[in-house]
């Protein structure tokens, strides 16, 4: 269902400066990536060290409560609002792109998904205009229950369902939060709201195969139990020795990059659908791996920074920087083995004769030759790249590849002793943000901005 090519990866293609010998190179840096893959599994049981995504697939009781949901409440709504940002809406948002018609029509089956990941007045204010509250279920999502960005916009949906259709509110919001932590519980709970949990040894980034993601993807019609289907034949392949999975392969390419100085890594898929899948898998990397110190206290600043782009789209624009900016780029093409639709380009006519070596192809045939044409193009100019071909784009693969790219990350995290989990930098900007806001507690951030001159505009 996956496959990886590492031919353009290979010294001999791109140049030993940038490139690597594949086999010799593996055979490597197996030990530490077999090494890698067992400490993870033997803590994936341990809620402090925020595995819980690794046996997530494997859980039926989530699926089961998600999906009871969505089948209870079907074709009681014409939109589902998603509130949430960071890991709580990117999943959501990659589910519906690559999962769903990118055309609602009028009278498509299931309820139109808004994902607004922003505390951006205008976009609320143009969904709140544009929605009727009695059609409408909000899923307010947040695994600490307080973040503001989306504390604000749940706010201004609750008064909007309020004014809208009085006390049946209740029936137009659905929580997802951790079942401890936070505000937003409590809430649910005074109100009779139905919710959801972000399991507490799951973080943010590595949620969408919880009901952070489940829950959006079933009310839409997504087929959910195919997609953590997909996910847990992951765990066979992370079991087997580095040089015969995929998914400790792929880890291992970014090692080998950063150690080539490749300090930025693009993520390049062919396929429209899969667009939002790299603003997914830009925070999932950049979150997890960008870290100032190892788990020793090491000062290290490790990290590459993950850039978002797509084919055939970006042949256009980036791929021009990718060959001839700066070499400090390792591309990982993503591809489509088939094509949903397998719809043609009719022959031309008459008078469009230049156009004649299209007429009669695939889409798709033109689509996976302009990658393998990209990934040739980049190699002769000493441009290193791998490529990943996807079997199609359907639930049980893509919920392969997320939770495939989930390990990967986590590999590379364990390879760089890093922290994939935490995100103290992020944190950080958040305490500044409350203390900028006149939150209470925040006194000595409030006193730092002031003696910085900091203050809101
Ligand atoms: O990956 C993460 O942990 C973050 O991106 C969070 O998902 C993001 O900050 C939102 O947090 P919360 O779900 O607590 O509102």
């Amino acid at each position: 269902m996956l496959t990886l090519d590492l031919r353009n990866l290979e010294e001999t293609r791109v140049g030993a400066a940038n490139g690597v010998d594949v086999a010799a190179e593996t055979a490597a840096l197996a030990p530490h990536l077999d090494a890698a893959a067992d400490a993870l599994l033997a803590r994936a049981d341990d809620p402090a060290a925020m595995l819980g995504w690794i046996a997530t697939p494997g859980d039926p009781a989530p699926l089961d409560a998600v999906q009871a949901f969505a089948d209870a409440r079907r074709g009681t709504y014409d939109d589902v609002v998603v509130l949430g940002i960071g890991g709580s809406a990117l999943g959501a948002r990659a589910l519906q792109a690559a999962l769903l018609s990118p055309i609602a029509p009028p009278d498509a089956a299931g309820p139109r998904l808004h994902v607004l990941d922003n505390v951006d007045g205008d976009e609320i204010a143009a969904h709140l205009a544009a929605l009727r509250p009695d059609r409408t279920l909000v899923n307010v999502i947040s695994k600490s229950g307080t973040t503001a960005e989306t504390m604000a916009a749940y706010l201004a949906f609750e008064a909007w369902l309020r004014d809208g259709v009085g006390d049946a509110w209740r029936e137009h919001v659905v929580v997802t939060t951790d079942p401890e932590r936070g505000i937003l519980g409590p809430h649910a709970d005074a109100h009779d709201l139905p919710r959801f949990d972000v399991p507490p040894s799951v973080g943010g980034r590595f949620s969408v195969l919880t009901p952070v993601g489940l829950l959006p993807a079933a009310l839409v019609g997504i087929d959910v139990a195919a997609l953590l289907r997909g996910a847990a034949r992951v765990r066979d392949d992370v079991r087997l020795p580095a040089a015969d999975g995929v998914t400790k392969r792929l880890a291992a390419t970014q090692v080998w990059g950063a150690r080539r100085g490749k300090t930025q890594t693009v993520w390049m898929p062919y396929a429209s659908g899969l667009r939002r899948t790299s603003d997914w898998f830009v925070q999932l990397w950049a979150e997890s791996l960008g870290k100032a110190r190892t788990r020793d206290g090491a000062r290290v600043h490790a990290g590459t920074t993950p850039v978002p782009a797509v084919g055939a789209t970006d042949q256009h624009a980036q791929v021009q920087l990718f060959a001839e900016g700066p070499n400090d780029k390792l591309t990982t093409f993503v591809v489509l083995a088939r094509d949903r639709q397998a719809a043609r380009i009719p022959d031309a006519p008459d008078g469009l004769a230049p156009l004649a070596y299209l007429g009669g192809r695939r889409f798709h045939e033109v689509l996976n030759a302009e990658a393998a044409a990209t990934a040739h193009a980049l190699a002769v100019r000493g441009r290193p790249s791998l490529t990943l071909t996807l079997e199609r784009l359907d639930e049980e693969a893509f919920g392969l590849l997320l939770q495939t790219l989930m390990w990967q990350t986590a590999l590379v995290g364990e390879i760089w002793n890093v922290d994939a989990f935490d995100q103290p930098g992020v944190e950080l900007g958040k305490r500044y943000t409350y203390a900028l806001m006149g939150r209470d507690g925040f006194d000595d951030e409030r006193a730092d901005l002031r003696a910085a001159g900091v203050e809101a505009s």
